[in-house]
């Protein structure tokens, strides 16, 4: 793809990992960091893309230029995302959703002796699912799939399930690359059912790949 290929575009893109609170301090999460979601947004920024980056709590500060939207929780990132989508002609979703909540929350610390022996979940949204399903002829939705083993299987099927043009099958077991490396490793699925293995290199690099990659979609 051009250098400047996404010349006012309008591209949205989730990033970091959801905290789902138990109480005032207690929460569920996962060691995402936001590097990779940081790295599509400063790609697409770099391409000519008019950016907005919804993310979860991040361990880096958001580079000027991009619209930056902080949220915390499942549900608060799936209401920004549904804000934005309409006016979306590329969207991301990188963020690591947290897949569950805890059923109760609780505004004040809990004590350790009044802590459940046992923590009840709820589920929590599906967001992509939902963008997938209100996504127009002219929108473009890529998902990502962080995996161990088989990355490939997995992968296909919630491309297919999510209604998704194109996802990043992501290995989270290969030694440095996924969660908080600078580096990336992926193989690129689409919907018409093309595959690219992108070998490792550096989030923004990989960030290329992809923009490479759906330019066409
Ligand atoms: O099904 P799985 O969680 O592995 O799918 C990963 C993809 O779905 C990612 O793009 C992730 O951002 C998205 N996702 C979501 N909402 C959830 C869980 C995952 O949008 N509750």
């Amino acid at each position: 793809g051009g250098e400047r290929d996404l010349l006012g575009k309008r591209v949205l893109i989730s990033a970091g990992g959801t905290r789902e609170y138990l109480d005032a301090v207690r929460f569920i999460g996962n060691p995402s960091t936001g590097k990779m979601g940081l790295a599509l947004a400063q790609a697409a920024l770099h391409r000519g893309a008019i950016v907005t980056l919804v993310h979860a709590p991040i361990e880096e500060s958001v580079p000027p230029g991009i619209r930056a939207i902080a949220v915390v929780n499942a549900e608060q990132m799936q209401q920004a995302m549904l804000e934005n989508f309409p006016d979306a002609d590329l969207t991301v979703m990188s963020a690591a959703v947290a897949d569950v909540k805890p059923a109760a929350y609780s505004s004040e610390k809990l004590p350790k002796r009044s802590l459940p022996e046992q923590l009840l979940l709820a589920p929590v949204p599906d967001i992509v699912a939902e963008l997938g399903r209100r996504k127009q002829l002219h929108q473009r939705l890529i998902g990502f799939a962080a995996q161990t083993g088989d990355i490939i299987t997995p992968a296909r099927q919630k491309l297919a399930q999510k209604k998704l043009d194109a996802i990043v099958a992501n290995p989270i077991d290969k030694a440095d690359v996924g969660f908080g490396s600078n580096f990336n490793a992926a193989i690129f699925l689409d919907f018409h059912g093309r595959q690219v293995e992108i070998s490792q290199c550096s989030k923004l690099q990989l960030a290329h790949h992809l923009f490479d990659f759906v330019h066409g979609l």
